[in-house]
């Protein structure tokens, strides 16, 4: 077998910048092959780390908002077999929004950004991921109702809440499921999202992360876990 196939593969959903980019440059970093994918055609810093990267890292496109889109994905990628997936994409609204100003647009937009889409990634494309893999979805800290006392980024919190039950029900239709599924809280980071105040960097969260995922590798079940690899109460 040659190097090139005895290789892990990642599959990795919004990796054109921030935490998703991080991770594809993480793992490829680690000796795994990465497929990540990038709305639109134009050229970003995946493209870059794909051309330094001796063909280890593949680029696909997909918008995790338009089911067309990632039926086309599903069939483009129907011979192929993951270690991993992983979906990073998402996205955040005015966090001083409350629920009683936001308007159902906007309401509606982040909840299917970050509730639906992934999941309907996940219910698309699972079965490309090899019996003994992993499932993960970047989720956060925010999405904890337990440690909700603190209130603030009410639309947010509620969809990653929402990307949180949605999982716990896509593990319970799959209980006989020998893969890991994980839940990633990558604590607060500066990125485009995260802004500049964010309480780490990329580098302070992103090899945890990894690492964290590494290690839920060959556990089946569904877990909540931070950047640490810490429990996150549900
Ligand atoms: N940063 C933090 O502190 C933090 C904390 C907890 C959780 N998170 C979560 O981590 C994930 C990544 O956040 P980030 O900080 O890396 O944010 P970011 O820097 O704003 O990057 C967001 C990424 O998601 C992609 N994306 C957004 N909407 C998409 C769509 N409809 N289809 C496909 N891709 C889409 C973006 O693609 P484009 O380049 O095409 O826009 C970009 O790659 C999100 O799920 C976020 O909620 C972040």
């Amino acid at each position: 077998m040659s190097v090139s196939q005895s290789r892990k593969t990642l599959l990795i959903v919004g990796a054109s910048r921030g935490l998703g980019h991080a991770m594809a440059e993480e793992f490829l970093a680690r000796g795994w092959n990465v497929l990540g994918t990038v709305r639109g055609g134009s050229r970003g810093r995946l493209h870059e780390l794909s051309e330094r990267s001796a063909g280890r890292v593949e680029i696909e496109t997909l918008d995790i908002t338009v089911p067309e889109q990632i039926r086309a994905l599903r069939s483009r990628l129907a011979a192929r077999k993951f270690d991993m997936l992983f979906v990073s994409a998402g996205i955040t609204n005015n966090p001083r929004e409350t629920i009683g100003e936001v308007s159902t647009e906007e309401f509606v937009r982040v909840m299917v950004t970050n509730a639906l889409s992934p999941m309907r990634v996940v219910e698309a494309l699972h079965d490309l991921v090899s019996a003994d893999g992993t499932l993960g979805v970047m989720s956060s800290g925010q999405g904890s109702v337990a440690n909700n006392t603190g209130g603030q980024r009410e639309v947010y919190r509620a969809s990653k809440a929402a990307l949180n039950t949605l999982m716990r029900s896509f593990a319970a239709r799959h209980v006989d499921d020998r893969r890991a599924m994980v839940l990633m809280a990558p604590g607060w980071v500066r990125t485009d999202m995260g802004g500049p105040d964010g309480r780490l960097s990329i580098e302070e969260s992103i090899p945890n992360v990894v690492s964290t995922l590494l290690a839920a590798q060959g556990t089946p079940g569904l877990r909540y876990l931070d950047y640490l690899g810490r429990t996150v109460p549900w």
